[in-house]
């Protein structure tokens, strides 16, 4: 084994300490607690663990939260009444709406009808077009996750040639756009890319988020690069892969992520920081 490993429950662990701080001293100066709500429509196994995920993360911080679980039969004029009445609830900071939605749900429809100062996913097309124009907004929790692991590894993210695996909305273009911020070059490689082991084995920064586990192969890594693993695919025997084949890639990358326990724990720390943040916005807003 050659590479450093990246982990992202040590960093976690350290911002939300950090977090918890600054929660305590805002609380105690305004009497206010920062609120997160989940929205959770139906009985996604993965999608229930995540949500306990994000919970255990509030208590750890001491923000409050809130999770409103419906039926998989829910419409669509049902979730936006509800997403309408959290947008006017001045107790509540922060709304997440659990992706996917069940298939009559459009999802866009619903991220729009979130309250830009709450949409503490980062997902409203008001929070994605300021990410693009590099202006302050709520930032995708994995894409920022995934920056600040980068920047743990002390790597020159300027200049460097990053590759992202992945086009999702949740994961791969808005990395991109932060790569870019950060003034790497960046390439995107997708299902229609015709040869994405040609780009991949030039890059000095790997992201690979689509969801197939041992998808990236030893052959496809530059020797010395950052790989950062967003998969997290739970087979059969009941274990999570993710999208690199990490145990032969450890041997050739220069940091590489694990998984578990690498990008998931910073997608929660970095939802605790937005909903803090979405709380300040707030309160300064109604002063
Ligand atoms: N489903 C998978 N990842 C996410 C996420 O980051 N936010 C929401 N709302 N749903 C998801």
């Amino acid at each position: 084994m050659s590479a450093k490993i990246i982990s992202g429950k040590e960093l976690a662990n350290k911002l939300r300490l950090e977090l918890k701080e600054k929660v305590n001293k805002f609380i105690l100066k305004t009497q206010i607690q920062p609120h997160l709500v989940v929205v959770l429509v139906g009985n996604n196994p993965s999608s229930l663990s995540y949500v306990s995920g994000k919970q255990k993360g509030c208590e750890q911080v001491n923000i409050k939260s809130s999770l409103i679980q419906l039926s998989e039969e829910t419409t669509q004029e049902e979730l936006i009444l509800l997403v309408r009445q959290l947008n006017s609830d001045k107790t509540v900071h922060g709304i997440l709406v659990q992706l996917p939605l069940p298939k009559h749900i459009n999802e866009l429809d619903i991220i729009n009808t979130i309250n830009v100062d709450k949409d503490v996913d980062g997902f409203s097309p008001i929070n994605v077009g300021k990410l693009s124009l590099n202006e302050d907004s709520l930032l995708p929790c994995t894409a920022e996750g995934i920056i600040r692991l980068i920047k743990e590894t002390k790597v020159n993210i300027s200049g460097s040639h990053a590759v992202v695996i992945g086009r999702s909305n949740i994961v791969g273009k808005p990395v991109s756009q932060l790569l870019l911020r950060e003034n790497a070059t960046v390439t995107v490689c997708h299902s229609k890319t015709k040869d994405i082991k040609a780009f991949s084995r030039n890059a000095d920064i790997l992201v690979v988020a689509i969801g197939k586990p041992k998808f990236v192969t030893v052959d496809m890594i530059k020797p010395g690069s950052v790989v950062i693993d967003v998969g997290t695919t739970r087979l059969d025997n009941g274990k999570f892969y993710g999208d690199v084949d990490y145990e032969k890639a450890v041997d050739v990358a220069g940091f590489i992520t694990p998984v578990p326990g690498g990008v998931g724990p910073m997608t929660i720390t970095i939802l605790l920081e937005n909903t803090f943040k979405a709380c300040v916005t707030q309160y300064n807003k109604a002063k």
